[in-house]
C-alpha cells in the first residue's frame, strides 16, 4: 500500500506520518516511513545541493527532484511494496506538478511526463493533502530552508495547486484541515484505512 502526503510548508506531514506509522505498527502492520527529497545516500547529496545551495534555474530544480524521485522509487519505495509494506511517503511526484510546474511555471505537460519516466508510472493509491494557510504555516517553522524563504505568494500559489490537483482528482485525494490537532488528523487516516481495510476483506471473502 502506497500513500503520500502532500502540503504546503508547516502543515505538520511529519509529526502526523510519526503517529500514524505509530499506530500502524502497534496494530503489528510492517511501516516505511520515507521523504522527498533525500533518501539513501544519493538522495541526502541532492537535497543538500536543491535546500541548502544557492539559487538555481527551474529545469535544474525539476531535474535534480526528478533525479532523487527515481533513485527513491527504485532502491526504496518498489522494494518496501514487493516485501507487501505500507509505505507512507512525505512528498511525491505531486510536489513537482505544484512546486516547479504550478508555481515555478514549467510546461504542465512536459513535467508530468517526466514524473511518470522517473518512476515508471508507480502511483500512490492515496494521497493526503494537509492544507494549511501559508502564513500560519510559515510562522511553525523553527528553521528555514531556501524553498521556506520564498515569498508568501509563492508559497500561496503551492497551497492553491495543491487544491487544484485535489479538486481534478478526487478520489485519490483527501483533504483535510491542517491547523486541527494532529490526532485529528490521524483519526481522519485511520477512517480512510479501516474502511478501505474493511473492503479488501469483502473482496477476498467473495472471490
Ligand atoms: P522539506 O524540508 O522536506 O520540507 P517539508 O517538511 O515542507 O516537506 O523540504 C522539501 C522542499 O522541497 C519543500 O519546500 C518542497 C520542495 N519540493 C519541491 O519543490 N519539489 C519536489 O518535487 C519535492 C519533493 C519537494
Amino acid at each position: 500500500m502506497f500513500i503520500t502526503f502532500e502540503g504546503p510548508e508547516g502543515a505538520g506531514k511529519t509529526t502526523a506520518i510519526g503517529m500514524i506509522s505509530n499506530q500502524l505498527r502497534d496494530r503489528g502492520e510492517s511501516v516505511v516511513v520515507t521523504r522527498e527529497p533525500g533518501s539513501g545516500e544519493l538522495g541526502a547529496k541532492i537535497r543538500e545541493i536543491l535546500l541548502h545551495g544557492n539559487g538555481m534555474p527551474p529545469e535544474s530544480e525539476l531535474f535534480l527532484f526528478l533525479a532523487d524521485r527515481a533513485n527513491h522509487v527504485a532502491t526504496v519505495i518498489l522494494p518496501a511494496l514487493d516485501r507487501r509494506e505500507i509505505v507512507l511517503c512525505d512528498r511525491y511526484a505531486d510536489s513537482t506538478l505544484v512546486y516547479q510546474s504550478l508555481v515555478r511555471g514549467l510546461d504542465e505537460d512536459f513535467v508530468r511526463h517526466a514524473n511518470r519516466f522517473a518512476t515508471g508510472d508507480l502511483q500512490p493509491e492515496l494521497t493526503f493533502l494537509l492544507d494549511i494557510d501559508p502564513v500560519v504555516g510559515l510562522a511553525r517553522l523553527k528553521s528555514k530552508d531556501r524553498m521556506d524563504r520564498e515569498p508568501i505568494e509563492f508559497h500561496q500559489k503551492v497551497r492553491d495547486g495543491f487544491l487544484a490537483l485535489a479538486m481534478a482528482e478526487p478520489d485519490r485525494w483527501r483533504v483535510l484541515d491542517a491547523s486541527m490537532s494532529s490526532e485529528l488528523i490521524v483519526a481522519a487516516f485511520f477512517d480512510w484505512y479501516d474502511n478501505e481495510r474493511a473492503g479488501q476483506r469483502a473482496f477476498e471473502f467473495s472471490s
